[in-house]
């Protein structure tokens, strides 16, 4: 199949832009900035490359490393169109021996650019448009044999074409880019790329390739209540029908009901055999004492490790493991950043792995749950971190805080969903601090737990703000927390934004 190949410089857009470009029908994929022009020729049929944005500074880097190379030059010479975007535009642009300067005070703001549209990455676009631009490094004495096709008043030259060689200093795939879609459009184009990648076409590939794989054998995969977990599961169960049975481990982290719903939805929308383990004393008595957060993640990992293993063995024998391992997890984990906290445990387990949506992104996996059949609600249902509430409660889980902090939140969900509030925010949830503080019962000096209120607005987690709830909401939803719940005499509110602050407590 044609593809596209983003070479990753650490944009933290760079899966939006994988997004966009298959759902103009092109496959494309991450791969590593360390990966060199013979290992693109050998992802075959490669039909052009885009070198991504990122957070490094040109100028720095060559001032540390004067001799070192930014990038396999090579790529240049692979036949195929290359696109840089904003750092990769820089770096082209310094290779083809621009001077490119430093601006320290980075911010990402709108600009207005004129565009040349006798450059064929801006065919069929306007002559003036609106764009995002992070104003970072600016390129200026720029040789005669590199045409400069776009500027802007405020930044000098923003695009530059050279053969089948362009640079823009925007960001085509950021929503609300004024034409980014038609610039990545003309972009595959160039490419002369066979759109050739729909989810449909995903989805009947992946049912034959599991079904070839797995033939009689059976599955076992660990449901989650997640949309990864289910859209999984749904995958293997049209692959390989009764060959798949799930297993839900009830570790006692959840909230009110969560597991109980989890179950009942999955029972009445799926005819897939589903276990449940109910082991929340377990994980309890496994975590009694543990206070660091990552030693927490660990107890709780190991513990479902075997808490898994046992089950497993218990209702049937089952070669392969299913697991609802995305494109963003497997990227992370084998390019050393956090990993999904299952996977990559699974050859520990002993069983062949089967992972149906390891090619896909969050969004895509959302849209190919529509086409499954599941509700909007289901899909939107707000991200819920793996070791549960065990991170919600800064020092040791007890049972009784767990019960504090379920009330707690439950008490938020009711407000936040009887003001219709769901649909604006990414993620709200309360947290059980470990201060305790003065408050008066009665007569009475009390020492009561804090709950800490965490609400944000957020596109893909990366970055969060802090959502600005009306004063009266807050105020009821205090109200009724230190009246209702036994144990707490304060309730704040959080203010801070991702970044610095991240979106969970631990
Ligand atoms: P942070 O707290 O890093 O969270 O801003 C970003 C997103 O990741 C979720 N999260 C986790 N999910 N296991 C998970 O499965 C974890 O250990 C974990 N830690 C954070 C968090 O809820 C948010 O959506």
């Amino acid at each position: 199949m044609d593809k596209i190949v983003i070479l990753d410089y650490g944009s933290q857009y760079n899966e939006i832009l994988l997004t966009k470009l298959r759902e103009l029908g092109v496959y494309s994929l991450i791969v590593p900035k360390t990966t060199t022009a013979s290992k693109i020729k050998e992802l075959k049929d490669v039909k052009g490359v885009i070198l991504s944005g990122g957070p490094s500074i040109i100028g720095e880097e060559v001032k540390n490393a004067p001799d070192s190379k930014l990038f396999d030059e090579e790529i240049l010479n692979l036949n195929v169109p290359v696109l840089g975007i904003c750092y990769g535009m820089e770096l082209l642009a310094h290779h083809f021996g621009a001077k490119v300067t430093s601006v320290k005070d980075r911010e990402f703001d709108k600009h207005v650019i004129r565009l040349s549209n006798s450059c064929p990455l801006f065919f069929n676009l306007r002559d003036e448009i609106v764009v995002y631009i992070t104003k970072s490094d600016r390129i200026s004495d720029i040789p005669s044999s590199v045409q400069i096709v776009a500027e802007s008043s405020s930044l000098g030259p923003v695009a530059f074409a050279k053969d089948y060689v362009y640079g823009v200093m925007r960001h085509p795939e950021v929503d609300g880019s004024e034409e980014g879609r038609e610039l990545l459009s003309n972009f595959i184009d160039i490419c002369g790329c066979k759109k050739e990648w729909s989810l449909e076409n995903f989805l009947e590939n992946k049912i034959n390739e599991i079904k070839e794989e797995v033939k009689d054998e059976k599955v076992i995969l660990g449901l989650s209540g997640g949309i990864d977990s289910t859209v999984a599961a749904l995958i293997l169960h049209k692959a390989i029908g009764d060959n798949l049975t799930c297993l839900f481990v009830e570790t006692g982290l959840h909230r009110v009901n969560e597991a109980s719903v989890i179950l009942n939805r999955f029972r009445e929308k799926s005819k897939i055999q589903l276990d449940v383990a109910d082991e929340g004393e377990l994980f309890l008595n496994r975590l009694k004492g543990v206070v660091d957060p990552e030693e927490k993640r660990k107890v709780i990992v190991d513990t479902f490790i075997e808490v898994f293993k046992k089950y497993a063995k218990k209702i049937g024998d089952f070669k392969y493991l299913g697991q609802g391992t995305l494109y963003t997890d497997i990227k992370e984990s084998k390019w050393g950043g956090k990993s999904k906290v299952i996977s990559g445990t699974a050859e520990d387990i002993g069983f062949k792995i089967i992972e149906p949506i390891k090619e896909l992104t969050k969004a895509e996996v959302r849209e190919l749950g529509r086409k499954l059949g599941l509700d909007e609600a289901f899909i939107k249902r707000q991200p819920f971190p793996f070791p549960g509430l065990a991170i919600r409660i800064i020092g040791e889980v007890t049972l009784l805080k767990l019960e504090i902090l379920r009330e707690a939140n439950e008490i938020l969900s009711q407000e936040v969903r009887k003001n219709h509030l769901e649909t604006e925010l990414y993620q709200y949830f309360c947290v059980l601090t470990n201060i305790d503080s003065t408050g008066v019962e009665g007569n009475n000096k009390i020492y009561y737990h804090t709950i800490a209120i965490r609400a944000v607005t957020s596109n893909n987690g990366i970055n969060a703000d802090f959502y600005k709830f009306d004063m009266n909401f807050l105020e009821r939803v205090s109200r009724r927390i230190v009246n209702e719940v036994r144990g707490v005499n304060r309730v704040v509110y959080d203010i801070t934004a991702k970044p610095p602050s991240t979106i969970e407590y631990q």
